[in-house]
């Protein structure tokens, strides 16, 4: 399973990404706003990636964002099912520090949420982010979707309560912006 974009290819992680993805989770930068996986969270978080690409229909991507030719993971997008019933689905991005500002993540979402609303028949995409990452908040407003929620102390970061916005897109949304 792959998806691509004009300047990136985005497909399964697969062990060998281990290092790459230790070093962007290791960054201080990437963890301003989000807790750390550490040697073992990273070992976790591939054999998540692997173990839901066993499942179907499939309710779980975790997409290494690569830089075409492709070969080296510099980022990750995540997409989850949170409820079937609702056809809703959850979204979330890291990219390396060095690659910051190339606009790359957000090409990389852009492509994951056509890919959520044509491929999967989603009916909502929603995100989360601390209320103080604006490289996020900005990302999801670029990529269509609104602010639902401020929502006060949802995230324990290191001991401190921190407040959470809630993002979301509607098929309806995605439609009217694609026209
Ligand atoms: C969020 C993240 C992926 C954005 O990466 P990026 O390389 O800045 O993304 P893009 O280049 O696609 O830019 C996204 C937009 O955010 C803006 N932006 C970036 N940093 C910003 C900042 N500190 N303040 C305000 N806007 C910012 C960019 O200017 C761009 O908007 P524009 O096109 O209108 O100029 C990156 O900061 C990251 O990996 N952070 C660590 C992990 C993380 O916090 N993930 C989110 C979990 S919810």
């Amino acid at each position: 399973m792959y998806l691509e974009t004009p300047r990136l290819i985005l497909r399964e992680f697969r062990d060998a990404d281990f290092n790459a993805l230790l070093e962007m989770d290791s960054r201080p930068e990437t963890a301003r706003y989000e807790p750390q996986k550490g040697a073992d969270g990273v070992r976790a978080y591939l054999e998540g990636a692997a173990r839901a690409a066993l499942v179907e229909p499939r309710r779980h991507y975790r997409f290494a964002v690569t830089i075409r030719p492709g070969g080296t993971a510099r980022g990750l997008v995540g997409l989850a099912m949170n409820f079937d019933m609702t056809r809703d689905w959850e979204i979330g991005w890291m990219v390396h520090p060095d690659e910051w500002g190339k606009g790359y993540a957000s090409e990389a979402a852009l492509r994951v949420l056509e890919f959520a609303f044509h491929d999967l028949n989603a009916h909502r995409v929603i995100a989360f982010c601390d209320a103080e990452n604006r490289a996020s908040e900005r990302m999801m407003q670029k990529l269509g979707m609104r602010r639902e929620a401020h929502m006060l102390q949802t995230r324990l970061l290191r001991g401190e309560w921190r407040d959470e916005l809630l993002y979301a897109i509607l098929e309806s949304e995605w439609v009217a912006a694609q026209a």
